[in-house]
């Protein structure tokens, strides 16, 4: 009997696999029509979008040509290269037609129709107009065509096979479109569209399970971001005109932005018009709060403290000053500084471990850096200094122990 029900769901499980892989892997007609020549303001428009969906961010490899692909995108089931998109014919998208492009940002399939994995984030994209999409791929056609073959993917089986992907998409894909809001002011309802669409903000702003699928990833409640360690806080409920200053300039009164924002900053925010940097600060903002993530806030040696505030006075307080205040407006302040106080701590052992440089922007060309401790510190040292700057002068987080530093190094 048992036996019997065993085997009959795992028959209804094989059916409904099947099914929804057919569905996945089934082709589509009428991807061969050709569009007419664009218009040279369609082509800028396509620019300007390419710029808010940051496509040469991961379509570039460091010092290669813009576009051209080859970056690894690292993720916890292996790493995922992102393809050649200028207009080459035998290794670029020279051979794609409008139609077949935006059935990629739609529905997450390439020209031959194989499905493409998330790490493209078609997730977000699939909220994209027709009519922004088709001047995405008029921009990416004036892109001068380079010759450069894509790189095979290295995951590990099984997320290796179309199957698994195809089972990923049913659990966690529904092709779909930006609806506005009409209770909402147009400003809102523009910055939702490019926030949830074309941003692709949920890729680290919101948390992830363990197949890799955006929990709620409306709310932006904050995420981690898996291989590399940083923490993409929650947004909503803060501060829209300190946003809008972070992802404009790279700074704010309070500190700049670091790690992988530094990077969406430089490519992406900072080239867009400022109308809509407020319009996606003002949205963002307006989230719900995400409930504050309670720690328990183990008690902390004094000696430890103690040890830290040796440390930062000593390598620290030059540039961010005797108690945390900043200087100068050119290093940012620790005390009070919201980042710093994270319930999370990657960031900060991120920015001790490596220093870094705020992005240069059109409204701070040149920022001033930090250099990195990794050799100087050792892991007990800079727990100790990190716990002292999210203790002391007023900050209230909870300290950081040798071994998460060991987990971010
Ligand atoms: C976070 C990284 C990331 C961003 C941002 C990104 N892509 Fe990609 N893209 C990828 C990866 C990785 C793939 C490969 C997916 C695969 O092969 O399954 C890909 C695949 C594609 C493909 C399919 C190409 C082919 O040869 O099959 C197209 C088209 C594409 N991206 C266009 C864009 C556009 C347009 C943008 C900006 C609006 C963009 N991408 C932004 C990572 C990214
Ligand atoms: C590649 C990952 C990534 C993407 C994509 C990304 N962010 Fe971030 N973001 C981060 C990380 C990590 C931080 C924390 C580091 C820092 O404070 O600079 C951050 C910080 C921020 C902050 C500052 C939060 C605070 O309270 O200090 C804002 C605002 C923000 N992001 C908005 C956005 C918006 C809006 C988008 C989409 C247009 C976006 N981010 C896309 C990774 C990302
Ligand atoms: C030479 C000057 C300098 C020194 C020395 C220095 N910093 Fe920094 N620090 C900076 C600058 C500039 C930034 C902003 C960098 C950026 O935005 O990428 C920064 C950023 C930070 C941040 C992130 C703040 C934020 O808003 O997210 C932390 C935390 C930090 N420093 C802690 C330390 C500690 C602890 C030490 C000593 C072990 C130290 N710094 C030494 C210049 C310095």
């Amino acid at each position: 009997m048992i036996k019997r029900i065993v085997s009959i769901v795992l028959a209804l499980l094989v059916a409904t696999v099947a099914l929804v892989a057919w569905l996945n892997l089934r082709g589509e007609d009428g991807l061969d029509s050709p569009s007419p020549a664009p218009t040279a303001d369609t082509v800028a428009r396509g620019a300007y979008l390419a710029r808010a969906g940051n496509c040469m961010g991961c379509h570039t490899t460091q010092g290669g040509a813009e576009y051209a692909g080859g970056r690894g995108i690292d993720t916890p089931f292996g790493t995922v290269f992102a393809p050649n998109l200028t207009p080459d014919e035998a290794t670029g998208l020279g051979r794609w037609t409008e139609p077949e492009f935006w059935r990629a940002m739609h529905n997450g399939r390439a020209k031959d129709g194989r499905l493409l994995y998330p790490a493209f984030p078609y997730t977000n994209f699939t909220q994209v107009s027709r009519a922004d999409s088709a001047a995405i791929y008029a921009f990416l056609r004036s892109l001068p065509p380079v010759s450069q073959a894509n790189r095979p993917h290295e995951l590990r089986f099984p997320y290796d096979s179309q199957l698994s992907l195809a089972v990923w998409r049913a659990l966690y894909f529904r092709p779909g479109s930006f609806e506005p809001d009409p209770r909402q002011a147009a400003d809102w309802n523009r910055g939702a569209y490019l926030v949830r669409g074309l941003g692709h903000c949920s890729a680290c702003h919101a948390e992830r399970d363990a197949l890799g699928g955006s929990v709620d990833e409306l709310r932006l409640a904050g995420g981690l971001i898996p291989v590399q360690n940083w923490y993409a806080p929650g947004v909503g409920g803060g501060d829209p005109a300190r946003f809008a200053a972070l992802m404009k300039d790279g700074v704010s009164k309070h500190g700049s932005v670091m790690g992988p924002m530094a990077e969406v900053v430089y490519l992406s925010s900072s080239h867009l018009e400022g109308s809509d940097v407020q319009a996606m600060a003002r949205y963002v903002a307006s989230l719900e709060p995400a409930e504050p993530v309670k720690r328990k806030s183990k008690g902390i040696d004094a000696s430890v403290l103690d040890l830290g505030q040796r440390i930062y006075d000593k390598h620290c307080a030059d540039c961010h000053g005797a108690h945390g205040e900043g200087r100068d407006g050119i290093y940012p302040p620790l005390a009070g500084n919201p980042s710093v106080q994270l319930s999370a701590a990657q960031n900060t052992v991120q920015a001790i471990l490596h220093g870094g440089f705020a992005p240069a922007t059109p409204g701070n060309p040149r920022p001033a850096g930090m250099p990195p401790f990794t050799h100087a510190l050792d892991e007990a040292e800079i727990a100790a200094v990190a716990s002292f700057v999210r203790q002391a002068w007023g900050n209230s987080a909870p300290p950081v122990s040798a071994l998460e530093v060991m987990r971010v190094r």
